[in-house]
């Protein structure tokens, strides 16, 4: 998986050198998924509050992101990683499976709807972030820890 490589580089940029071998870990690969999009949800909801000029390339680039994460999230949850590396994945990840990658494929589904429609202005924006917010929520509920 292309995507996945590209990631786990990425995230070898990212912690450096010394960190590479941790940063391959699929829990510190689904973090850094996480961080992305939470990074790439921040980005839209400073458009959407006005702290940030409307900026069609960074909509894009924010909406591709959230789409990535969504299709490939699952595949960094293998057996043998439900616990290490302080993750906060909850254990029934691995009871429901089917449930789980359902739950990413509807933020990656909400953020192509969004995608296609390409929100145009500041209303735009917030009227996305409203529409994929909830996706973040429904999941964190059931399979994120709270620590
Ligand atoms: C399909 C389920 C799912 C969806 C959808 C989802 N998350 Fe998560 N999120 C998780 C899980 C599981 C973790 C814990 C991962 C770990 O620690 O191994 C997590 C962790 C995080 C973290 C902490 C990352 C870190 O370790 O520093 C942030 C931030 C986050 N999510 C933001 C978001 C935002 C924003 C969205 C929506 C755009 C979102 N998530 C959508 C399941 C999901």
């Amino acid at each position: 998986m292309k995507l996945k490589i590209a990631l786990a580089a990425a995230a070898v940029a990212i912690f450096g050198v010394g960190a590479a071998v941790a940063a391959g870990e699929p829990q510190a690969v689904r973090q850094e998924m996480m961080k992305q999009v939470g990074g790439a949800l921040g980005a839209l909801g400073a458009i959407a509050k006005g702290e940030k000029p409307y900026d069609a390339a960074v909509v894009q680039a924010s909406l591709t992101k959230l789409s990535e994460v969504g299709k490939a999230f699952p595949d960094q949850f293998p057996a043998g990683s439900e616990t290490g590396m302080d993750t906060e994945a909850s254990p029934k990840i691995w009871e429901n499976m089917a449930d789980f990658k359902a739950k990413s494929a509807a933020l990656a589904s909400a953020a192509d709807t969004q995608l296609a429609a390409m929100p145009a202005d500041q209303a735009g924006v917030g009227a996305a972030m409203k529409a994929i917010g909830g996706t973040c929520g429904d999941c964190h509920q059931t399979y994120r820890l709270k620590k």
